[in-house]
């Protein structure tokens, strides 16, 4: 008799079925998330790509419960992720932290380094957590930064380094979940891969999740465990980072695929994407991706195609 399988952990993260939307006054609503499903489970890293105003950003402030989904919910931990009131964080919610692009998004240039960790390590205690024995020196070394850090201000410091203070600040919070929306985008080709490699391990080796947004698909590739492809509020291709990087089959993560520059200076391959993401408020018909697909056919401005169960939406893979 073959041994049980143990149950699959269940997810951390559950974002199901998600709708975002913006209203501008006098202005059709914008759908910036428009039906997405997606799971993070601990010690996973999920890499999140697309170009600029897919609305990776709008999904993490809302897995954040910093904005309101229209439709659809978040579970966390097995909770509904509620959207929060301003300065009332949900217990559960200082669970999930976020680096961003910018980290004077979260770095408060006129306080010292050390005092922001250690605000940091007071939302873990605020949330009931034991607050363990760990200083701002500490994390600070954790981030590859010298102790000595802790007396300075955010602005003595480079982009990549005050970034590390930025993931310092948030581990300290001892998260289950980080987020990290565009965290490189800002630095320096020899920071970027430092810092992507740096937020994956530290999340690791906590045991937390790590939802990583960048358009980088080449620093994805190496600390992704699944790649996320998304396009005008939706997911069209998921899966394994290998799987993906080896076989891409949505035209939109080929086309993401061809623009990542090699060492040599070539694309990967030939085809290059024409034009621009279309306004969301006014998405196209049927496969929103169809003005811009060098592959599309007959049913692809009619019908939208949905992600089926091996991870595309795209018309060519549905009878398969
Ligand atoms: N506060 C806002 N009000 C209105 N529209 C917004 C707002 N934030 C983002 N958008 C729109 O939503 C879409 C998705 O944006 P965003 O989530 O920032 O995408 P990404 O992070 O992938 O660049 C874009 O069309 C953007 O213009
Ligand atoms: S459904 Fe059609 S238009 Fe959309 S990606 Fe597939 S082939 Fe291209
Ligand atoms: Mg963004």
């Amino acid at each position: 008799m073959t041994p049980p399988t143990p149950p699959p952990t269940p997810p951390l993260l559950s974002v199901d079925d998600l709708v975002v939307q913006y209203h501008r006054p006098g202005a059709p609503p914008t759908r910036a998330v428009a039906g997405v499903s997606l799971e993070v489970r601990a010690r996973e890293v999920v890499g999140l790509v697309g170009e600029s105003g897919c609305g990776k950003s709008t999904l993490a402030r809302a897995v954040c419960g910093l904005t309101t989904p229209k439709e659809g919910g978040i579970t966390f931990d097995g909770t509904p992720v509620r959207p929060l009131k301003v300065r009332r964080r949900a217990p559960a919610l200082t669970a999930v932290q976020m680096v961003f692009q910018d980290p004077y998004g979260s770095l408060n240039p006129r306080r010292r380094v050390g005092a922001q960790i250690a605000d940091g390590i007071r939302t873990a205690a605020g949330r009931g957590e034991a607050a363990g024995p760990e200083t701002p020196e500490d994390f600070l070394t954790r981030v590859g930064l010298p102790e000595s850090a802790a007396q300075r201000y955010p602005q003595e410091f480079s982009g990549g380094q005050r970034q590390r203070i930025a993931i310092a600040r948030a581990l300290a919070a001892r998260p289950r979940l980080l987020v990290g929306d565009e965290p490189i985008s800002a630095l320096d080709a020899s920071a970027q891969l430092q810092v992507a490699t740096l937020m994956r391990s530290l999340a690791v080796e906590s045991g937390a999740g790590l939802l990583f947004i960048s358009h980088d698909l080449s620093v994805v590739r190496l600390i992704a465990d699944r790649i996320a492809v998304m396009y005008l509020g939706r997911i069209v291709e998921i899966g394994p980072t290998a799987e993906v990087w080896d076989n891409p089959r949505h035209p939109y993560t080929q086309a993401l695929l061809a623009a990542v520059p090699q060492p040599d200076g070539a694309g990967r391959l030939p085809a290059e994407l024409p034009g621009d993401v279309p306004d969301p408020s006014a998405p196209p018909s049927g496969c929103r991706f169809h003005p811009r697909c060098p592959r599309a056919f007959d049913d692809c401005d009619r019908e939208e195609p949905q992600l089926i169960a091996d991870g595309v939406a795209c018309h060519l893979y549905a009878a398969a």
